[in-house]
């Protein structure tokens, strides 16, 4: 067919609802044929408008009455789909029919558009009407779930990205998605890539990193806003778990853990537990010990649980030995970062040294006629132990002539207390005795056997004051006529006594001339033949 342009009017209105005022254009352009006519007509109506809604006055549009529309038989012809809109011939109006969701209309695509012909016959007559279905914000931002769930290392550095869901609104336009929001932004900013044509990306971007042990979760909300009025939004919760790095080395729990053990403790006593904390997760947070740094000694006196940290004697402990030891226990988690905890152990003497005894000088025998404070012997007393239990107490047995006496410290002397005599005793078993102020006290005890030595103090010592014979007269010379016998109470050649003649005269007669003696035996002999008539006295 073969139209020709006849006429092209152009027209618009507006019409105020309550809550906003549309603009209704219509474009009519008519093409005359030679045997009908052919209109092309246009309206514009907002989405979601009620049935029985106004759209066009077509009658005073096109110009045609009333009656000619009842008469030709006006009606609207819909081409497959639906038919939204009907003619109402008495009014010579198009009203809607049938709600009309733009969004189902035309998805995305805009301007978005439905058409349909009038048709009046007797002379028939076409007209073709185009309505265009505007936007209303009738939709909300929606995001495809509801919440997102991430995981995100505590190593992560600041700057780095993670793409999120975009929200998808079915509305056009402004009343499309505008923009998005996310809160809270402590950790996370976010970036909006406009990539043009309503197509945005949205990521989130790392600005402060994130810390497991200050925060092991952390919730944002984002919001995706459109443009229309009032504004329609729609929400998507997001959680981020925070996944553990091994950024904590253990603490140790104390600056410096000290103990007290007694030397006499067992094998096997628990001393102390050093304990460090590492709040990192899993094996990241698993501390194990061992010593680090000790002396060989210390070593071999004291172990560590490398699970527990308690720390427990290995061998026995001796004070005099070695009095403290220090300890670098280290404390490893599995990731490999570790620290040095101090340990100071003091070693608690116990009385568990004897008191000693040193002869530093002695003589066994001592002269019997030696002056009162003669020193026999000299001791050195010891004890290894501390304080009470190093302080020793030293005497000797009773009832014996000695005393003992500290010259220097730790230093004793063994001297006589009274004047000896070897003849009342020759031999003394001088006991020394040493003890300690421990609790029990702790003793020793030395015996030093000392012999009196001889001094010829005694006189030899006649058994009888007047010894008495009878010889028998005419006796022949050299008879025995009797023994006399000293004692001497002293030792050795003190004691050896000799006989000897005192020299003396018997009625004229030197006594040498009667009568000898042996030097050795103590026998005297008649020198010559006696007659009783004569009487010696000798
Ligand atoms: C001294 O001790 C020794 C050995 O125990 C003993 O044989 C001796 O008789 C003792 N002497 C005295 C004077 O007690």
């Amino acid at each position: 067919m073969d139209y020709l342009p006849l006429c092209g009017v152009f027209h618009h209105r507006r019409k105020a609802t309550p809550q906003q005022k549309w603009q209704i254009v219509l474009f009519i352009i008519c093409f005359y044929g030679l045997d009908d006519i052919f209109c092309q007509s246009r309206y514009s109506i907002p989405e979601e408008m009620p049935e029985g809604s106004f759209v066009g006055n077509i009658a005073k549009d096109l110009g045609i009455e009333i009656s000619r529309l009842i008469s030709g038989k006006a009606r609207v012809v819909t081409k497959g789909g639906r038919q939204y809109v009907e003619l109402s011939r008495d009014k010579g109006t198009l009203v809607v029919k049938e709600r009309i969701d733009r969004e189902e209309l035309c998805k995305q695509t805009t301007p978005c558009s439905f058409s349909f012909d009038l048709i009046i016959e007797n002379p028939i007559q076409l007209h073709r009407v185009i309505v265009e279905v505007q936007d209303i914000n009738d939709n909300a931002p929606k995001f495809p779930r509801e919440t997102i769930n991430m995981q995100i290392s505590e190593s992560t550095v600041s700057g780095a990205r993670f793409p999120l869901d975009s929200a998808v609104d079915l509305d056009v336009g402004v009343n499309g998605i505008q923009n998005y929001a996310l809160s809270p932004t402590d950790n996370f900013k976010l970036e909006i890539n406009d990539q043009g044509e309503d197509n945005k990306y949205v990521e989130m971007v790392l600005q402060n990193e994130l810390d497991r042990e200050e925060r092991n979760e952390v919730k944002l909300v984002l919001t995706a806003y459109d443009g229309g009025s009032p504004k329609k939004y729609g929400t998507v919760q997001i959680f981020v778990s925070v996944l553990d790095s091994n950024d904590n080395a253990p603490v140790c729990e104390q600056s410096l853990y000290k103990a007290d053990v007694r030397e006499t403790s067992p094998v096997g006593t628990v001393l102390t537990a050093v304990s460090a904390a590492d709040p990192d997760d899993g094996i990241n947070g698993q501390v194990s010990y061992s010593i680090a740094q000790a002396s060989k000694e210390a070593r071999n006196l004291f172990e560590v649980n490398s699970e527990t940290g308690a720390i427990t004697t290995l061998d026995r402990l001796d004070y005099e030995a070695e009095k403290t030891f220090r300890l670098n226990v280290k404390a490893m988690d599995k990731g490999g970062l570790a620290n040095t905890c101090k340990v100071v152990i003091d070693v608690l003497d116990e009385n568990d040294n004897s008191p000693t005894i040193q002869l530093m000088s002695f003589s066994n025998t001592i002269a019997e006629n030696s002056p009162v404070g003669t020193t026999i012997a000299v001791v050195n007393v010891e004890d290894a132990d501390s304080g009470k239990n190093g302080v020793v107490q030293c005497k000797i047995n009773d009832n014996i002539p000695f005393k003992i006496e500290s010259s220097l410290s730790d230093y004793y002397a063994l001297i006589t207390d009274e004047l000896l005599d070897r003849e009342n005793v020759a031999e003394y078993n001088i006991t020394i005795l040493v003890s300690d102020q421990g609790s029990p006290a702790l003793h020793s005890n030395k015996t030093l056997a000392v012999k009196i030595s001889d001094v010829n103090d005694n006189p030899p010592d006649f058994n009888f004051e007047h010894y008495r014979a009878f010889i028998t007269e005419n006796n022949s010379p050299g008879v025995a006529v009797l023994t006399i016998k000293a004692n001497d109470a002293d030792w050795g050649p003190n004691a050896r006594v000799s006989y000897f003649l005192e020299d003396s005269d018997v009625m004229g007669n030197p006594v040498s001339s009667l009568i000898s003696i042996n030097l050795d035996s103590g026998v005297i002999h008649a020198l010559r033949s006696f007659d009783y008539e004569q009487k010696f006295n000798i």
